[in-house]
């Protein structure tokens, strides 16, 4: 049934719109009690407590989806987590000790350059855990503990399903560190809650798949899109870029919004879109002076912002917006990436390219 595409047109629409259902599949028999059962890793959570250091390694949408992660995985365990693209990692030999967990994300299993840097990383010692949907993958065998992410199989070679179940995974395995601490416990009782209930909020926010359309219809001649996140939405700015790049075959840049008055604020002017994420959390204000900024400039912005919120993000009602529910901060980019899947996947349609085989590319990349 899930290699078949059912009702749907493509592959990647029809994965986008099963989300609901991936991130319930997720889920499933992992959250008990106010507490979160993660079977793959439970003898080794000791060990990854007292790391000196914990390393997510993985290429492209499953690099984002750990980025995504990240802040909550450092509030939870107070253990620095650095960020490393697997090409990089191996370009630079960047050092990796004997005290460090590393973190392999990747839906495949599969991928050269992580599967290399994951030989890497077992040769200096570090403790090696895989995150990938792929049960019996070269990563599932070869890393020492791991979870997988059950999203049911993924064929459109963009990955939408597995990334919002990355996230998920990633999230929870925050929460089982975490568990530990008597300080946090309040906090993570309220995410776990709300892991409850966010099926339904990804139900809620699909439903913009008409606007999605609308606004793709208002963007198929456009040369160039930027995206603007930051904090937990950084991640979601590059993901959403990156959709828009490899299947509607536009540029797209996803840029942190701390950055944008260091060099890309000079290519604002009327005509170029910019989508500015700027949902309720502790980024919010800063992200408000943003808009600001660019409106100052005459930018051509699109805002997605909190259920409620337009006065706040566009008093001058000259903006488009995309309006999507308010979850928890660490949540938040499960929900916001959904506008920008929908977006990516009319926009492909529109402009008359393949949606579910791009250009030269290829679902897992084997070779180095
Ligand atoms: C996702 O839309 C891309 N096709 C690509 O960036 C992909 O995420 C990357 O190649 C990593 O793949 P993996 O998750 O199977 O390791």
């Amino acid at each position: 049934e899930q290699i078949k595409k059912g009702n749907y047109d493509h592959f990647m629409q029809k994965e986008i719109h099963e989300q609901p259902h991936s991130l319930t599949t997720t889920m499933r028999g992992r959250l008990r009690d106010n507490d979160v059962v993660l079977g793959g890793l439970k003898v080794h959570l000791k060990t990854i407590r007292h790391s000196r250091r914990i390393i997510f390694i993985g290429c492209g949408t499953s690099y984002n989806a750990a980025l995504a992660a990240r802040p909550f995985l450092e509030e939870l365990s107070g253990i620095p987590v650095a960020m490393e693209l697997a090409s990089d990692l191996l370009d630079r030999q960047g050092p990796i000790y004997r005290e460090d967990t590393a973190v392999f994300v990747s839906q495949s299993g599969e991928t050269a350059d992580t599967l290399l840097a994951l030989e890497y990383a077992l040769e200096n010692g570090a403790l090696c855990v895989g995150i990938t949907n792929t049960v019996g993958s070269t990563l599932a065998r070869k890393t020492h503990c791991g979870v997988h992410i059950n999203a049911g199989c993924e064929i459109g070679v963009a990955s939408t399903k597995a990334y919002t179940s990355q996230i998920v995974v990633m999230v929870m395995v925050a929460l089982a560190i975490g568990a530990d601490k008597i300080s946090t416990q309040s906090k993570r009782d309220a995410i776990i809650n709300a892991l409850h209930d966010l099926p339904n909020q990804v139900s809620e926010v699909l439903k913009l798949d008409s606007e999605m359309k609308d606004l793709a219809e208002s963007l198929i001649e456009t040369q160039s899109l930027l995206v603007f996140g930051r904090g937990y939405n950084y991640a979601t700015a590059l993901e959403g870029a990156l959709k828009v790049k490899e299947v509607a075959l536009m540029h797209s840049e996803g840029m942190l919004a701390g950055e944008m008055k260091h060099g890309p604020l000079a290519l604002v002017d009327e005509t170029l879109p910019i989508i500015v994420i700027a949902t309720r959390d502790a980024c919010f204000s800063k992200q408000q002076s943003v808009i600001q900024q660019l409106h100052a400039r005459k930018g051509r912005l699109i805002v997605m912002c909190s259920n409620g919120d337009v006065s706040s993000v566009c008093p001058s009602g000259s903006c488009r917006v995309i309006e999507v529910p308010q979850v928890a901060d660490c949540l938040q980019p499960v929900i916001n990436i959904v506008p920008l899947q929908l977006l990516a996947y009319h926009l492909t349609v529109l402009r008359g390219y393949d949606v579910d085989q791009p250009r030269n590319l290829a679902k897992s990349v084997t070779t180095q």
